[in-house]
């Protein structure tokens, strides 16, 4: 890690907003000293509870500290929070507000002209959760806001719903992000992470490439029995990729 757990942003100054979404915001910083620029995801208390922001930022530090150096998955650089104090008629408590510093990543969207750079694409992002779960991390968000491209490449980024699991345990928690989700897990089942990643990348699948081809191994990869899903070996080794 460059930095230790920090307890404020004096070291940085900020440019501007990169985005946002459900659980937080993320902006673009330069680290003063050493002029580097940085992503800063802030954990926002706007839809979660203390614990919940504590929960997600112990979750994606453990998460992105096993994928250091893990390619096509952004890199955390540091954490750490910083204190607040929220003043209310009723009451004053002090808010600890979170951060993550992590790899900024200079955002493009990807060049859709070309199917073999579509398909080059899709195959990395399949090369890289196949890589993930070998780490024994599940992602359990998979959709288009959360990979990043750059340079035609994936980038995976948003471990807040990720897990750290060798596959074997059914979990029970919803989530993800519609129409992402495997129906076991709209349905309320508790569900194996590796089929429902599985389903997920097939709706990926299907937004980025459509042909005959594309759609036959989607349905294959959608299906409603999680067991008959092919595995992402499967996947990755079907012809069509190396056509
Ligand atoms: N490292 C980064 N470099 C550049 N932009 C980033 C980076 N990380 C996140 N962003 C931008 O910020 C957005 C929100 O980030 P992220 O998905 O991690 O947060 P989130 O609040 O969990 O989102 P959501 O709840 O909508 O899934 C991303 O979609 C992206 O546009
Ligand atoms: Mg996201």
């Amino acid at each position: 890690m460059l930095y230790p757990e920090l307890s404020s942003l004096d070291d940085f100054e900020f440019i501007k907003n990169l985005g946002s979404g459900y659980s937080s915001t993320v902006d673009l910083y330069r680290h003063i000293q050493s002029d580097r620029i940085v992503a800063m995801k802030k954990l926002s208390t706007k839809n979660l509870t203390q614990s919940e922001c504590r929960k997600t930022y112990d979750t994606e530090i453990t998460i992105l500290t096993k994928l250091r150096g893990c390619s096509n998955v952004v890199q955390l650089i540091g954490f750490g929070f910083y204190t607040t104090t929220e003043i209310s008629t009723r009451r004053t408590r002090t808010l600890n507000n979170y951060f993550l510093i992590l790899e900024y990543i200079d955002a493009q969207p990807l060049d859709k002209s070309s199917e073999r750079i579509t398909k080059q694409f899709y195959y990395k992002l399949l090369l890289t959760l196949q890589r993930i779960h070998e780490l024994g991390v599940v992602h359990r968000d998979l959709n288009l806001n959360n990979v990043l491209v750059q340079n035609n490449e994936p980038i995976l980024i948003d471990f807040a719903f990720g897990a750290v699991t060798n596959g074997k345990q059914k979990f029970t928690e919803f989530y993800g992000t519609k129409p992402y989700v495997a129906p076991e897990i709209v349905d309320g089942q508790s569900y194996l992470p590796y089929p429902t990643e599985v389903y997920s990348l097939g709706v990926i699948l299907l937004e980025l490439i459509n042909n005959e081809d594309s759609k036959e191994i989607a349905a294959q990869m959608m299906q409603q029995n999680p067991y008959k899903r092919p595995n992402l070996e499967d996947v990755i080794a079907h012809p069509w990729f190396q056509s």
